[in-house]
């Protein structure tokens, strides 16, 4: 019994450090999407488009801040933001819906990089 607690407890200690985020979405990005470059990397304009992107449909999950809300994760993290750009476009693309994370293949790609190019411009914290 004491045992069970023990591991419970250990399981809500990684949900309270910012979800249980499983990752293993980055494992499955052929190396070709992995070395795509973003068209809009670093431009301003379409780093504001790209925030406008976010909060209409990311921040619900992901937090204004980027921060994480509700036990989804921080996407102001190391792996996140060491992430290519490709894989995130990746990503976004194929969602990784298993863990919760939707597919945004419906959003044209043009719009998928300027919300990479916007999580990348905002750096760890
Ligand atoms: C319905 C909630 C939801 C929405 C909306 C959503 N996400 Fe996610 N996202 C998740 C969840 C849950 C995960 C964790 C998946 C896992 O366990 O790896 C995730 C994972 C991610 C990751 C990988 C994080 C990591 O550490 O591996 C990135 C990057 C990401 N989302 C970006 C976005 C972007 C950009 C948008 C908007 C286009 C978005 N998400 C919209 C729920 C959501």
């Amino acid at each position: 019994m004491r045992r069970v607690l023990r591991v419970a407890g250990l399981a809500l200690m990684t949900l309270g450090a910012g979800g249980a985020v499983n990752q293993k979405w980055l494992a499955k990005v052929p190396a070709a999407d992995r070395a795509a470059v973003n068209p809009y990397r670093g431009q301003a304009e379409a780093i504001a488009a790209g925030q406008r992107l976010f909060e209409d449909h990311c921040a619900a999950c992901h937090g204004k801040d980027l921060l994480g809300r509700h036990g989804k994760p921080s996407l102001r993290t190391p792996v996140v933001q060491g992430a290519t750009d490709g894989e995130l476009f990746w990503l976004l693309k194929n969602g990784y819906q298993r863990h919760g994370m939707p597919s945004w293949s419906n959003l044209p790609a043009p719009e998928r990089w300027q919300i990479v190019a916007y999580v990348k411009s905002l750096g760890q914290k």
